[in-house]
């Protein structure tokens, strides 16, 4: 059968004419009621073709939605005649005159559908080979195969829906910005690394063989450099690069909105931040957003919801019970540097395979298991409820606020794991009993980062934000004495659980930089080796001066209600970062490998994955 389609579409090629001087009237997503009797002329997709009782009906899409066109045999034979041969996908342009539709035939869920065009003529513009998945919006076709035929994938919908929304934002975002006096710069892609924590992208230099640039991971000295150039508030819509490990909410390339201000503290930044956001939900989805956002502290928010980007649409805060359980009979509790409970309310229907599954979950994060207790009418149903002791029980169910019909979770250990395990568990199980209304929109300022945390691997200091943060007023000389309790000037802004923008109030002293580098583990040749051109900078009359950076991919992602930033970004690529239509990242010839002084040490693997046919 495919293959007689695809015979006939081979077959049809010949019917193909020019546009020559026909002009489209209107798109095919207008036409109404009001319109009756009018002349137009329209172009656009078939989307289906039917035929009835000597009528043949076609489903004409475009950009902005679908008009049913009507080619009647009594009306205009020799159009209808040549109907026979629409297919799925053709592309076609008809000139006829709008009607009603027939009584019954009308539908109501198409702004369209009071009306039909009866087709004077028509040209075919193009045949189309059988799309591999139909393009409407349920579609079941596995993500790679989407990807594969991105284009087709694309001329659905609600992925049209997606851009035209992220062109909104885009468009809102510029409006405001430019409102505001700022200015928008671009900055270079072939530079040097960026360091914001992850690998970079290297891209070897012909002309200087044996160097590369990096692609940038954020414009970050750039953006500093305009300020020591005087340009006091900047602001770009710009690509960054990250070689990390992907997953929906991350992109090898993707999209931040990368803003930057001289004279400047925290207030100014943050307020004009959120003055934005107001600004775009207004403008794009007729919302308005209370100002200003909730602040909580990085060490606040590490204690309630044992993660930095908390989501608080739904309660189930973390308690933290070390002092209940101290002298506990449950040894792992009496000695670990940290025990923290989560109540559910009503949670204690969980089945004993639910409850396994939840600790296979914790073990993500490091966890070793998963204690918890059910509160019963008549008991404390647990593994672990005959280690405590009345007391425990009776502060426990204090603190907690404990009910028949709850069931609570406990970790215990390390805190960092302890954190982590009980946070992200505080989110999977919101979603997996439906707590989360996902109606709402919940920002939040996560303020007061350290501004260093201890690499394991590394086994030294890296920066939290990046390397070029100011600590908190004071504490410059922890910087080098108690690295471990230095604070940030940093915020992230917190959407949903999700941090769609992070920034601080940047160090603009040379000295104070170098002491950062020192901190870091640099020597101060190594530092002015990789960062001289900063320090200099810094040294020629930089102002104060911080800024703020958001994910625009993330955020167009949760404004739209997609679970994937793939579904807001045209080309990007898979988990493994290849891209399914180009093939790339594919191989270099010799002689381009030549050219640049390269030469590969190890036989070249064959890439991950291949475009499915
Ligand atoms: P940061 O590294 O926090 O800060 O990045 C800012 C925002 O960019 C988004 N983001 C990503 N989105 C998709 N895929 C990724 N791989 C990815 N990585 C980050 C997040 C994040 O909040 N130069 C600083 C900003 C500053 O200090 O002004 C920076 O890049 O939403």
């Amino acid at each position: 059968m495919n293959e007689q389609i695809q015979d006939l579409q081979q077959e049809h090629q010949k019917f193909i004419s020019d546009l020559g001087d026909w002009k489209r009237s209107h798109d095919n997503g207008s036409l109404n009621a009001g319109d009756m009797g009018k002349d137009v002329c329209l172009m656009g997709w078939v989307q289906y073709r039917r035929d009835h009782g000597g009528l043949i009906f076609a489903d004409l899409r475009d950009r902005k939605g679908l008009t049913q066109v009507v080619f009647s045999p009594d009306h205009a034979p020799k159009a209808h005649e040549e109907a026979h041969i629409l297919r799925s996908e053709y592309v076609i342009a008809i000139r006829g005159t709008v009607r009603e539709r027939p009584e019954g035939m009308t539908n109501p869920a198409l702004p369209t559908g009071e009306i039909e065009v009866v087709v004077n003529d028509w040209k075919l513009l193009n045949t189309s080979k059988t799309p591999p998945f139909p393009i409407e919006d349920r579609v079941d076709a596995g993500e790679n195969l989407r990807l594969a035929w991105r284009y087709l994938d694309l001329r659905r919908p609600a992925m049209q829906a997606n851009f035209f929304l992220r062109h909104k934002v885009a468009r809102a975002i510029r409006h405001f910005l430019n409102d505001q006096d700022f200015i928008e710069i671009e900055t270079p892609f072939l530079t040097r690394s960026t360091p914001e924590g992850a690998r970079d992208f290297l891209v070897p230099s012909r002309l200087n063989q044996g160097d590369f640039y990096a692609l940038p991971q954020s414009p970050q000295l750039f953006k500093q450099m305009l300020m020591v150039a005087g340009f006091e508030r900047y602001y770009q819509i710009v690509r960054c690069f990250r070689d990390e490990d992907l997953r929906a909410d991350r992109q090898p390339e993707f999209t931040q909105l990368d803003v930057e201000m001289s004279f400047v503290n925290e207030d100014d930044v943050m307020g004009m931040a959120e003055k934005l956001m107001a600004y775009v939900f207004k403008n794009v989805l007729d919302k308005d957003l209370p100002l200003p956002f909730p602040r909580l502290t990085w060490g606040e928010a590490m204690r309630k919801y044992g993660v930095d980007k908390p989501d608080t649409r739904f309660g189930m805060e973390l308690e933290d019970v070390t002092d209940i359980v101290r002298g506990s009979g449950f040894k792992l509790f009496a000695t670990a540097p940290l025990v923290k409970a989560m109540k559910v309310k009503g949670g204690e229907s969980l089945t004993r395979k639910e409850i396994d599954d939840l600790t296979e979950f914790v073990k993500i994060y490091g966890a070793r298991g998963l204690a918890w207790i059910k509160i019963r009418e008549d008991e404390w149903q647990s593994p672990i409820a005959k280690f405590l002791s009345e007391t425990e029980r009776k502060n426990l169910a204090e603190r907690l606020a404990l009910e028949t019909g709850d069931i609570v979770f406990f970790q215990a250990g390390d805190p960092a794991m302890v954190n982590a395990a009980l946070g992200n568990l505080r989110v999977h199980l919101a979603r997996k009993l439906g707590l989360i209304d996902e109606d709402k929109f919940n920002f939040l300022w996560v303020t007061d980062f350290p501004l260093f945390e201890y690499d394991e691997e590394e086994k030294r200091y890296v920066a939290c934000h990046h390397p070029f943060t100011q600590p908190a007023p004071g504490d410059i000389e922890k910087m080098t004495t108690d690295p471990g309790h230095t604070m940030a000037r940093a915020y992230d802004m917190v959407l949903n659980g999700n941090e769609v923008g992070g920034g601080s109030i940047r160090i603009h002293q040379a000295d104070e930089q170098m002491a950062m580098f020192e901190a870091l583990g640099f020597t101060p040749e190594d530092a002015r080796e990789q960062f001289g051109f900063l320090v200099q900078a810094l040294e020629h009359g930089a102002p104060p001066h911080g800024g703020i950076a958001f994910g625009l991919d993330r955020f167009v992602m949760l404004l739209a209600g997609a679970s994937s930033i793939r579904d807001v970004i045209a080309f990007p690529k898979t988990q493994k970062a290849t891209c399914l239509l180009t093939n790339a990242p594919d191989k270099a010839s010799p002689a381009q490998l030549r050219e640049l002084g390269l030469k590969l040490c190890e036989k070249p693997g064959t890439a991950g994955e291949k475009k499915p046919e």
